[in-house]
């Protein structure tokens, strides 16, 4: 993804992280180069439509005013070009957006246990690059810098795309059932910190769905078995 600008200033290198003060090229401190903010905004409105184009989503979940209201992390990784580059100012090759959030969650036995994990709420690599390795390259450059085992995140709404990366990468391909639109998988509970467990949560948290022998599970009695809507603005919190 091109843009008419020199992106090295805007996101230094090859991997740019960036929080909700929308640091041109993550530099800490202030900038007084508002012209470089105003183009750190322009890249990541772009790769939020660009990767809500990709998913069918009817808004993009990640904007720099998203980013500005939350605590979220995003991960940037470009193509820093070169003189044997086409643009030589470089290209954006996709993006990770992660985020603590307090859910709900059931564990294997059906319990329910307020947790608050790393979640992966967007992903994105362009449809020119993907299946080329930059996806691993982008994810496991936020393992190292959260310091988070795979098996410990959870999942906003993952695409068919994002759960064979997950299985081919890391070996997830045992997910627990949830009510909620996140996934999670084997191991995600072992040794961690539990804010609460609850034998009955609060409505709809204790609906729990009917897990099929096949191990796909059935949305609980009073709930439509329609798809969900493609929206994921709505399990976002604030
Ligand atoms: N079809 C099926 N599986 C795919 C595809 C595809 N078109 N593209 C990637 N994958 C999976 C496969 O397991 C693939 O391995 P394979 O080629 O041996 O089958 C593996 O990912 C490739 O790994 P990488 O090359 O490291 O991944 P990539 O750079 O393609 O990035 C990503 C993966 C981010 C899912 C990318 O495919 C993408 O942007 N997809 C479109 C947007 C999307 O679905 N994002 C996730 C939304 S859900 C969320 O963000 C919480």
């Amino acid at each position: 993804m091109e843009f008419p600008f020199d992106l090295t200033p805007v996101l230094g290198d090859r991997f740019c992280v960036v929080d909700q003060h929308l640091r041109p090229a993550g530099r800490p401190g202030p900038t007084h180069r508002g012209d470089l903010q105003q183009q750190l905004r322009t890249v990541i409105d772009e790769l939020g439509k660009a990767s809500a184009k990709a998913q069918g989503l009817p808004a993009p979940v990640t904007s720099a005013a998203r980013m500005e209201s939350n605590r979220h992390v995003l991960y940037i990784l470009r193509d820093p070009g070169g003189a044997a580059h086409r643009p030589p100012r470089g290209a954006v090759i996709g993006f990770l957006k992660v985020g603590y959030k307090k859910l709900f969650l059931l564990d294997r036995t059906g319990v329910h246990v307020e947790s608050e994990p790393l979640c992966v709420l967007d992903f994105y690599i362009h449809e020119s690059l993907q299946r080329h390795g930059h996806g691993r390259a982008l994810f496991q450059h936020m393992l190292q810098s959260e310091r988070v085992d795979p098996r410990r995140l959870a999942i906003d709404r993952p695409s068919q795309k994002l759960l064979g990366f997950l299985r081919k990468h890391y070996g997830l391909d045992d997910p627990i059932p949830q009510v909620n639109n996140f996934v999670i998988f084997e191991g995600f509970f072992s040794n961690r910190p539990v804010l609460r467990e609850e034998a009955e949560p609060p409505w709809p948290f204790n609906l729990r769905p009917f897990v099929r022998r096949d191990g796909r599970t059935e949305p609980p009695a009073g709930q439509t078995d329609a798809p969900p809507p493609p929206r994921r603005a709505s399990s976002l919190g604030r």
